[in-house]
């Protein structure tokens, strides 16, 4: 069946109600300028549901800066084609008036996960990726939703949010997909220069670096954080904003490597600020 494109809540669910009896439903929300990262998230909902879901909304209420909500891509008509050639059913691509008619009287507030890692830094963006999160599950009803391991915060948040809200939709985590030299593909890597993009792998050189030595033996957080600096070239473009290791479930820093953490940085490479992850022990 061709693809849809629905923009109104009331379409999309009638449209999603009447597949349903042809087998499971997945959702992989996305905020759009999709590349191989989120089409590796439709790849794999593909091969596991009957009917497959895009969102592409650009939610305000998950930016903390607004420059950085007025410089987000945008491209509609290019991600439309790449569902379509994906083989998605429905892009759900509301209006921010579709999805917040109102100024919103209730949020979800998440707790000690946004502690630390990006939730340090940027206020209240782990409430308004919950809140978005929730509603695009109350909105599409899936059976299973797809998130990338490359937001790991993201991805504890919303693992919680379900368990916490019983939302009955199953979190499928998939890995981070990268550039030939380790830059995780982000749809902010479109605003680096080239002499930037030159610099940005350089948070995941960090994060590799990491990880052999705690192969090689170190447990150490503060010489594994010693490490990773050494690993980010003196350049005036690079600013390490956060480096650290965290326990994978609760996200809170470890103080030496004992079994499975998390290593996470933030890494500004001139305006743009770029996050990366990487599972250490598992
Ligand atoms: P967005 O940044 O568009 O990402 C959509 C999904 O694609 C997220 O689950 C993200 O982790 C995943 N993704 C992005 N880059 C990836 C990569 N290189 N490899 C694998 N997966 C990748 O994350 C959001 O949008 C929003 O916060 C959203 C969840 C849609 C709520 O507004």
């Amino acid at each position: 069946m061709p693809l849809e494109l629905v923009e109104t809540i009331a379409d999309l669910r009638s449209r999603v109600a009447s597949r349903r009896p042809a087998g499971l439903v997945g959702l992989v929300p996305t905020m759009g300028a999709l590349h191989e990262g989120h089409a590796s998230l439709i790849r794999r909902a593909r091969t596991e549901c009957a009917t497959v879901v895009v969102s592409i909304f650009v939610n305000p209420i998950q930016f903390d800066r607004p420059e950085d909500l007025e410089r987000y891509p945008r491209s509609l008509d290019v991600d439309t084609d790449l569902c379509r050639s994906l083989g998605v059913d429905l892009v759900f691509a509301p209006t921010v008036a579709e999805m917040y008619p109102a100024a919103l009287e209730c949020r979800v507030e998440v707790g000690r996960l946004a502690d630390h890692l990006c939730g340090r830094y940027r206020p209240g963006h782990f409430s308004g990726v919950a809140t978005v999160v929730l509603k695009l599950f109350q909105i599409a009803q899936a059976d299973r939703s797809y998130f990338g391991q490359k937001d790991g915060q993201q991805l504890a948040v919303v693992r919680r949010l379900v368990s916490d809200f019983n939302v009955p939709t199953t979190i499928v985590g998939v890995p981070t997909v990268r550039e030939p030299d380790g830059l995780a593909l982000s749809s902010r890597n479109q605003r680096l220069n080239p002499e930037e993009r030159r610099l940005a792998p350089a948070l995941f050189h960090a994060l590799h670096g990491v990880q052999a030595a705690v192969a090689a033996g170190t447990t150490s957080v503060d010489d594994l954080k010693q490490l990773a600096s050494r690993h980010i070239p003196a350049d005036s473009r690079l600013r390490l904003e956060y480096f650290e290791i965290v326990d994978p479930v609760d996200l809170q820093p470890v103080a030496r490597v004992t079994g499975p953490v998390v290593a996470a940085g933030a890494l500004w490479v001139g305006t743009t600020r770029l996050i990366d992850n990487v599972m250490i022990g598992v």
